[in-house]
Order: structure tokens, then C-alpha cells, then sequence
């Protein structure tokens, strides 16, 4: 069969080598890709921007592509899986009805409340609805969300009303954009971060195996929000009891609710969850998509075919499958480039990916592309340097060594990734 492998991140590099090891699969390409892609046994970029969604149902059907993979939210908010269904094609993902769980967090919170799924009590402004007493009336902190895509930059925390109120005033004057045009404040939810993802076929969801991502630029959790710095799993965070929680507190009752309003859910689905001191698990946003960098390291660790994982979604089967995964554990450090998350330098020649290359893990690009046979940074997160071990601890070692070996000016990276598993982990 044929894939096609939407995006050019670090997720759709993994995509592809897991599609391309399949022995279903004679040919993976990826639009638009990297340098990672391109290098790929098996694989072949093409240059249609993962926004064109026209470009991509052309492309899909003259390469009479048999399964289409999306990586990235946008298309999927702009309603590529319906374009495709319409041409009938097969695409792995959300419709745009249920890919609004992510492209509208307005609609999220009303969707979790009306379904009693738990999550942070809030509100919900336009510049014209927003009332400045219903926000003096709450407790700080509060944290102010731009309802849109917004890139993962569009929270604030506030730790005053007056912070509130100035972050939803500029929101609402542009900041974000279009995606500031709504905008919801909610409660500040004490707990530990966890993040779960599933794949649904519109009826059942298959979780796949626990994975922790690092969203802080710096070391010890500090500095500005990325996109992800590293992700590792398992992540112990996600104990068998919480999994259970999960399962039947949020993601069961989240796939029921969308097919019981009329929008079933099939395709990657990302909890981002805060574990309450009781216990509880609460959402603070849905993914659309599987996570970047999570999809590295899980990717590494899985067995079965995703090929075969997906297109059982895809008509409603997913029961008939399950998914076996790598005991091993696997972690991914991501090199981004100077400036991160900010203004990032681009055009530096990469040094070092041949000799990694001969060192046990895999290196997924993300930010890059090839000038005159060099590969060069092109992008905010650059590489995503993944090893396995038998403990998160010898992951890490092994992920290190990958990271160490590559260099150009002004590469950044933490030292850290994993350090909330490996303390959880017995003493060597
Ligand atoms: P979101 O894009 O909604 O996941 O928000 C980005 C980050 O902001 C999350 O990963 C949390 O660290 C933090 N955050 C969001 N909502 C809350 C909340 N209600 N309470 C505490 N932290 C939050
Ligand atoms: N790593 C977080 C995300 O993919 O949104």
C-alpha cells in the first residue's frame, strides 16, 4: 500500500520510518517532510504545504494513495478529513466537527461541562460579552486562554485580577489574532501535569502506551512555554490506577458525548490533564493530533503496525486490534535552535548526524532541510534525539549520547529530560 504522511515536524518524520517499516507498506510519502524524511529508506517528500488541503486531496488521489496519516492540528481544523472523506479517501484524523475539541477551547469547556467530564470551573468572553465584575467577583490566580489555535502561546497565567483583566484585554485587541476573539477564564488547577493519548475509531479508543513531554525551554521545568523540549515513556505519573480513572472518567465519556451529539471522533486524541491532590483527573485542553515530541518516543516503542492500527479506526474496528509495545523505555531530547521559542536562527549547517547515525536510537528531524547536500536548521525545534534502555535512566544515557553528537552554533537543549521518572525509579 501507499502512505501519505501529512506535516513536516518531528511527529510525521516518526510517522513515516514507523510507516515505512511496515511490510504493507511500498511507499510513504510525506508532504511537505524535512531532511529527515528525505533521507528516509522508502520514503519521498512532496512539496504541498500541510495547509493546502485541495493540494493534498489532489495529491492523494493522482498518487492513488491508499491511507493518509495527518500530523499537525491546522489542516485538521480546516477540515482536510472531510475534503478527503468527500473524494473518498482515507484519513486518519478528526472531521472539523470534532477537531473543534482543540480549534476552539470555548467550545471544549462548554462540550466537557454539558458531558460532566471534570475540568477547571470557567467562563467564556467576547470583547462585547466580557463582564469586568464577574471577574472581580474570582480568586487569582486565574488563567486566560485565547479560545483559537494560537501555536501553544496562547495562555496566560495570571497572578492577580488586574493580570486577568489586562491579558483578556489584549487578547481581545489582537494578540493572538483571530484565535483572541473568544476567550476563556478558568480557575488555576493545583496538581501534577499528565498527558494521555488515545487513538478512536468513532465508537472505541485504544490508549496508547503513558508518555510525560517537558513544555518549559529550561532546565528544572523553568523559562518560557515550547511546543515540547523532550518527552519520554512510560511515564510513571500515569500509574494503573490512574490509567483506569482516565479511561472511564475522561476518555470514554468524551468519545461517547461526540457521538452522541453527532460528531463521532476518530483519529489521535491528546488529554492534557491535571491530576488534582485527590486524585482526580481533570482536562485543561484537548489535542486533535498526536503530541510532538510524545509521538518519538512512543513510536519507538511500538510493535504492532500503525498502518494496520489505523485503518482499523478508520472502519470502526479498533477491538479487533490492540497494540503491542517495546518493554523498554524511550525518551526524546529536543535540540532546538538559538532563540527559541522567540525569534530562532535559521540556515546553520548541522555537523555530527553521520556519526549518530552509527550510535544505537534514532535521530527524528523536525526544523530542517538540505542545501547543496548539507543539511541545515530551518525551524524552532531542529532535531529529536530518541534512545531506549531498559530503565528511563538508560534511556536518557542513550538519548544523551545521540544529543552530544550533534552540533551547530547556538544549539539548545536540557540536561533534564526524564528527571521527574528517573527519581521514581529505584536507586542503581
Ligand atoms: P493549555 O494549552 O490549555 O494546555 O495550557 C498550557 C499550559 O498552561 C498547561 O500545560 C498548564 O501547564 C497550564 N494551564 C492551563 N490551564 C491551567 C489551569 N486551569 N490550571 C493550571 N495550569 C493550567
Ligand atoms: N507536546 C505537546 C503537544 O504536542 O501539544
Amino acid at each position: 500500500m501507499k502512505v501519505l504522511i501529512v506535516g513536516g515536524g518531528g511527529r510525521e518524520h516518526a510517522l513515516a520510518w514507523k510507516c515505512a517499516a511496515s511490510p504493507r507498506v511500498a511507499a510513504v510519502l510525506v508532504a511537505p517532510g524535512n531532511a529527515g524524511t528525505a533521507g528516509e529508506a522508502g520514503v519521498r517528500n512532496v512539496n504541498v504545504a500541510a495547509e493546502d488541503v485541495a493540494g493534498l486531496v489532489q495529491l492523494a488521489a493522482s498518487e492513488l494513495v491508499d491511507l493518509t496519516i495527518i500530523g499537525p492540528e491546522a489542516p485538521l481544523v480546516a477540515g482536510v478529513v472531510d475534503a478527503f472523506a468527500a473524494r473518498g479517501l482515507k484519513c486518519f484524523g478528526p472531521s472539523r466537527a470534532a477537531a473543534r475539541l482543540e480549534g476552539s477551547k470555548a467550545f471544549a469547556k462548554e462540550f466537557l461541562r454539558r458531558h460532566r467530564i471534570p475540568t477547571a470551573n470557567s467562563a467564556t468572553f467576547t470583547h462585547a460579552s466580557f463582564d469586568p465584575a464577574w471577574l472581580r467577583s474570582q480568586r487569582a490566580p486565574l488563567v486566560v486562554k485565547a479560545s483559537g489555535l494560537a501555536a501553544g502561546k496562547g495562555v496566560v497565567i495570571a497572578d492577580s485580577i488586574e493580570e486577568a483583566h489586562a491579558a483578556a484585554q489584549a487578547m481581545f485587541a489582537g494578540r493572538f489574532g483571530e484565535a483572541g476573539r473568544e476567550v476563556v477564564i478558568e480557575e488555576f488547577l493545583p496538581g501534577e501535569e499528565a498527558s494521555f493519548i488515545v487513538m478512536a475509531d468513532g465508537t472505541h479508543s485504544l490508549p496508547l502506551a503513558s508518555s510525560q513531554d517537558h513544555k518549559r525551554r529550561d532546565d528544572g521545568d523553568r523559562g518560557p512555554n515550547t511546543g515540547g523540549m523532550g518527552a519520554y515513556s512510560p511515564a510513571p505519573v500515569v500509574t494503573p490506577r490512574l490509567h483506569t480513572r482516565i479511561m472511564s472518567e475522561v476518555i470514554e465519556p468524551t468519545i461517547r458525548g461526540l457521538a452522541a451529539d453527532g460528531m463521532p471522533y476518530t483519529g489521535f486524541l491528546y488529554a492534557g490533564l491535571m491530576i488534582a491532590p485527590d486524585g482526580t483527573p481533570k482536562v485543561l485542553e484537548f489535542n486533535c493530533r498526536f503530541g510532538d515530541p510524545e509521538a518519538q518516543p512512543i513510536l519507538m516503542r511500538l510493535q504492532s503496525d500503525i498502518t494496520l492500527l489505523c485503518e482499523a479506526a478508520l472502519c470502526g474496528a479498533l477491538p479487533s486490534v490492540g497494540a503491542q509495545w517495546d518493554p523498554r523505555a524511550a525518551l526524546g531530547v529536543v535540540l532546538a535552535a538559538s532563540g527559541y521559542p522567540d525569534r530562532v536562527h535559521k540556515g546553520d549547517a548541522i555537523e555530527g548526524l553521520e556519526r549518530a547515525a552509527r550510535l544505537p536510537g534514532k535521530i527524528f528531524h523536525a526544523g530542517t532541510r538540505v542545501e547543496a547536500g548539507k543539511v541545515l536548521t530551518n525551524g524552532g525545534r531542529v532535531l529529536c534525539a530518541v534512545g531506549l534502555g531498559a530503565s528511563v535512566w538508560e534511556a536518557q544515557r542513550a538519548a544523551y549520547a545521540l544529543a552530544d553528537t550533534v552540533r551547530w552554533p547556538g544549539v539548545q537543549y536540557r540536561r533534564d529530560i526524564g528527571y521527574r521518572a528517573v527519581q521514581r525509579e529505584p536507586l542503581r
